[in-house]
């Protein structure tokens, strides 16, 4: 069952850099709305209409106050239109001030941990919206941290803001190769008990966790929080048993939108891949699975007997068509 929803208000809209666009929203009764744990994020219902067939539940990270806020405050890149006109970014780039926003309650992929002596913190592009939040809270209860941006010059959102919360231990990079040379020196001195953490996009997450493994980090202090994947292609039909029921779901056409459709009811929150609400269970009847999400591990993939409907979805073989028993 999907949580309940906060209705929310915007009440201020900010250009932060070219490109990405500030919120800040309300409860619309004015009332201090619930506190979150650094690095969570809000997801907002972005209604069906201007190229988006249906509705969608997108998440953003939120980069504010996270005790008791009187607002949330979100920071939005605007998709490519060539490949991101359906999503929900365009949306929220045309959302003026005193519009209605549903959401719901943050939710937390991404806290810092607690017992770490110090926090690394390594972030390029948009996602340094998160890092935002954990140098907000470190700045605030004096734990040791240090932030590496990674960004274009000029188009690096919240330079400002992160200088003023941890001045010198905040480096902003324009340069891959300068950052990636700085990125090896740091992880190669830090004092024993350090947590990274890490955001962007994912070839830059996925060069983060290579050079760390090369200077030795384990895997238990490797932290991550991943885009989604907004940028995946619509797949191919197939067809899903459930319930003894048989339905078709084309291409273009989600799992979990095929079974809401046909009344089934599914959690869901960030229907990008990302967040583990949507698992469902594969039966014996289901052909290969073609998991696209960012949420199982490699042995749960390898178990075979559970998929994220958001995202994932069947393969043909040679000599059987795309098919998958769903057991909800
Ligand atoms: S709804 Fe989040 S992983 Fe599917």
């Amino acid at each position: 069952m999907s949580p309940a929803r906060i209705s929310l208000v915007v009440t201020e809209v900010t250009e932060l850099v070219p490109g990405v666009r500030g919120l800040a929203l309300a409860a619309t009764d004015g009332a201090p709305l619930p506190s979150y744990p650094p690095g969570a994020h809000l997801v907002l219902d972005v209604p069906a209409g201007d190229g988006r067939p249906r509705a969608l539940a997108n998440a953003y990270s939120l980069t504010g106050e996270n005790v008791e806020p009187l607002e949330y405050r979100v920071s939005v890149l605007r998709c490519d239109p060539a490949t991101g006109a359906a999503g929900g970014s365009a949306w929220v780039h045309a959302l003026e001030v005193g519009d209605k926003v549903e959401a719901h309650p943050p939710r937390s992929l991404f806290a810092p941990v607690r017992h770490a002596s110090r926090h690394l913190l390594v972030g390029a592009g948009i996602g340094i919206t998160p890092l935002l939040s954990h140098l907000r809270s470190h700045a605030r209860w004096g734990a040791e941290a240090e932030l590496l941006y990674l960004c274009r010059e000029g188009l690096g959102a919240h330079v400002e803001d992160l200088a003023a919360l941890a001045g010198e231990s905040v480096t902003v990079l324009h340069d891959r190769a300068a950052f990636t040379a700085l990125l090896r020196e740091r992880l190669r001195d830090q004092p024993l008990g350090t947590h990274l953490y890490t955001c962007g996009p994912t070839g830059f997450m996925d060069l983060v966790h290579l050079e760390a493994a090369d200077a030795g980090w384990p895997a238990g202090r490797l932290h991550a929080e991943a885009f989604g994947t907004a940028d995946l292609d619509p797949g191919e039909p197939f067809t899903v048993s459930v319930d003894g029921e048989e339905l078709a779901v084309p291409a273009g056409v989600s799992l979990l939108e095929a079974l809401e459709e046909a009344g089934h009811e599914v959690a869901n929150l960030c229907r990008q891949g990302v967040c583990g609400e949507c698992r469902v269970g594969v039966g014996p009847g289901s052909g290969p699975v073609l998991h696209r999400d960012l949420y199982l591990t490699d042995e749960d993939k390898a178990a075979g007997d559970c998929l994220m409907a958001c995202v994932s979805r069947a393969e043909p073989t040679d000599d059987r068509p795309a098919h998958l028993e769903v057991i909800l």
